[in-house]
């Protein structure tokens, strides 16, 4: 996964409830409008489709009037979960989303039978270290030149917790 481009912004709070619905082809545009917003490297509309086309497991956080909060995929190997995207968008960061969203997956693909769940993080990426490390995420390795970043490459760490 990508770094994030920043913090900041005006915080948004959720008046209402908010729930989690499956990612479905046809929010690939709304989620898309927020991944630009939140990596500097964004996956694409057709690295969405792929995944979900694949049989990904994809979910999306909103709110009552169904603007996107969070989302996430994951793909399943065995019994391992592979935490491949995972983000909230800017004006509702640092309200316990992002450690939801996570919850949420975690809990979703042990259901699909999975025994650990794996993921990459740029080392750069202190929000989402954070929220690794609080969830029980061990670092087990690094990748090299995993990453692009503005002056070449950067690496990624491994991560992986027990479910
Ligand atoms: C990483 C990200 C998902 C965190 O989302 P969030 O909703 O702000 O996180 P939460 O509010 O659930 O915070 C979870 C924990 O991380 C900590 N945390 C979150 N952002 C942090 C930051 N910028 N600095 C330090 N700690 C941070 C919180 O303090 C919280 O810890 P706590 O439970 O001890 O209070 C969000 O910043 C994001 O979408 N970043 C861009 C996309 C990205 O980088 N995704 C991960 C790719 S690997």
């Amino acid at each position: 996964m990508n770094a994030q481009v920043q913090q900041g912004g005006d915080a948004r709070s959720v008046a209402g409830a908010v729930r989690f619905v499956p990612f479905t082809p046809d929010r690939i545009a709304d989620v898309m409008a927020v991944e630009r917003r939140i990596y500097p490297f964004p996956w694409t509309p057709g690295n969405f489709a792929d995944s979900l086309r694949s049989g990904y497991s994809g979910w999306i956080l909103e709110d009552a009037d169904s603007s996107v909060i969070a989302y996430a995929v994951a793909m399943l190997a065995v019994d391992e979960a592979h935490l491949l995207n995972l983000g909230v968008d800017i004006p509702y960061r640092r309200q316990g989303y992002g450690a939801r969203m996570l919850d949420w997956m975690a809990q979703t693909m042990r259901e699909y039978g999975a025994a650990t769940m794996l993921l990459e993080v740029r080392p750069s990426n202190t929000a989402a270290l954070h929220l690794y490390r609080n969830y029980g995420f061990r670092t087990i390795g690094r990748r090299r030149g995993y990453y692009p970043d503005h002056h070449g490459r950067e690496d990624a760490l491994v991560m992986r917790v027990r479910l």
